[in-house]
């Protein structure tokens, strides 16, 4: 578990233009937020960028000259003149396992999600960005480093005060919540002037013995980039569920005759993306002709019979239905360490009914959340089975669109 040592210092007064990038997978953002010195919506401006296959394996400098050409340009075209004499506060969003030396610095750990920059490894995330801004004249600070679950914390508390804990589940997944520093075993006597500390959880990395894997976890596992790494993430998480589903379509085709034939395109890992899955799931037409399409377009298979096509969806079924239920009980995971679970917490002994529970809010960011429907509703469903009604109308799971850098540029704010 990882400790970012600093406390979330809440925005309520400040003014002007604030600058934030937010790299966490195989896309980058550059966002701006105005802030207008009241507690208003926020509505940043947010450019989005696809990092070029070969800089994902290539060298650190490449990769973050990139960013900073990107941001260079987004400045530009906004008419805000990065030559001001005024050094501008950057926040930063790395979302990737980092050892956090201070509220604006940390070393890279490893890489996930896909992400293979060797030279990285080790090396202090911020300094790297920070020399690449300075190669391109660029007269701004990285005064915040933060993972995407404590950008998504800091809007999450920005909008509503009773936000205890934010989610992350896109192409990745973790959590981070708000923990007393004397409950944290790390901080070792290290205190802040709030008490508490945002622990960034990196529960992607979570495992136990008592959580049963298929053949098709272990398989996707040994063939990931990263063997043995993330195993909650590869069952929950965007980048991994579509190929879920891939390797059991090919394992019908091995074992059965239901489907006629299977292409090499089928082979091919990652060739099945999450969005594709969830418009499969999604699919209520009599002959489910976007599933029919998308076994087609995507995995080259032709000509599937309905009944497959069936059985495709409820594959797709499954696993969304297992990945919601694994991050719901991380959830609960949370509320219980905080005694928001309606039991009294891990020292409170007191009956359920005896408790009075406080509204809490988790803020939450992630395709998988927004735009899988049946995902989300699996995730509210299994929220609601595990910490029953009474307990469960009083958490909320609050959607933050694009948290995880607007929370960042917050946090530049208060610098
Ligand atoms: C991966 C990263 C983690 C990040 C998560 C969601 O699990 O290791 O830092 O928060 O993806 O993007």
């Amino acid at each position: 578990m990882l400790v970012n040592k600093y406390i979330i210092f809440f925005i309520r007064s400040e003014k002007g233009t604030f600058y934030a990038l937010d790299l966490g997978d195989t896309n980058f953002r550059v966002l701006r937020v105005e802030l207008g010195g009241q507690r208003s919506s926020l509505h940043p401006d947010v450019e989005q960028h696809p990092i070029p296959n070969l800089l994902m394996s290539g060298r650190s400098e490449d990769l973050f000259d990139f960013i900073a050409s990107s941001l260079h340009q987004f400045i530009e075209k906004g008419n805000d003149s990065e030559q001001s004499p005024i050094t501008k506060e950057l926040g930063f969003t790395f979302s990737f396992p980092v050892n956090q030396t201070s509220v604006s610095s940390g070393i890279l750990i490893k890489w996930t999600k896909g992400l293979a920059i060797k030279d990285m490894v080790g090396k202090e995330v911020a300094g790297s960005l920070q020399q690449a801004l300075a190669r391109k004249g660029l007269n701004m600070q990285v005064t915040v480093l933060v993972n995407d679950t404590v950008g998504t914390l800091a809007l999450g508390h920005y909008h509503d005060a009773d936000t205890v804990a934010a989610v992350i589940i896109g192409t990745g997944t973790n959590a981070c919540y708000w923990e007393r520093t004397d409950a944290i075993i790390k901080c070792q006597g290290r205190l802040t002037t709030s008490g508490g500390m945002v622990v960034n959880m990196e529960w992607g990395n979570f495992w136990s013995a008592h959580l049963p894997r298929t053949s098709y976890d272990i398989e996707l596992d040994a063939e990931s980039p990263n063997p043995n790494d993330q195993g909650f993430e590869k069952m929950i998480s965007g980048m991994y569920l579509g190929d879920i589903v891939r390797r059991v379509i090919l394992r019908m085709w091995e074992e059965s005759d239901i489907f006629v034939s299977v292409s090499s395109k089928s082979s091919m890992p990652f060739a099945l993306r999450m969005p594709s899955m969830a418009a499969m799931h999604a699919d209520d037409s009599p002959e489910l002709t976007e599933v029919a399409r998308i076994l087609k377009d995507d995995l080259d298979i032709p000509d599937v019979p309905l009944k497959a096509r069936k059985l495709v969806v409820k594959v797709c079924d499954v696993v969304t239905c297992r990945a919601a239920r694994l991050a719901a009980a991380g959830i609960v995971g949370i509320l219980k360490k905080i005694g928001r679970d309606g039991s009294g917490g891990i020292t409170g002994g007191r009956s359920r009914s005896d408790i009075k529970m406080r509204r809490t809010v988790v803020a939450v960011e992630g395709s998988l959340f927004t735009q899988y429907t049946m995902f989300r509703e699996y995730l509210q469903g299994a929220l609601h089975e595990i910490l029953g009604e009474d307990v469960a109308r009083h958490v909320i799971l609050m959607d933050t669109e694009d948290g995880s850098g607007t929370g960042a540029a917050l946090l530049a704010a208060s610098y």
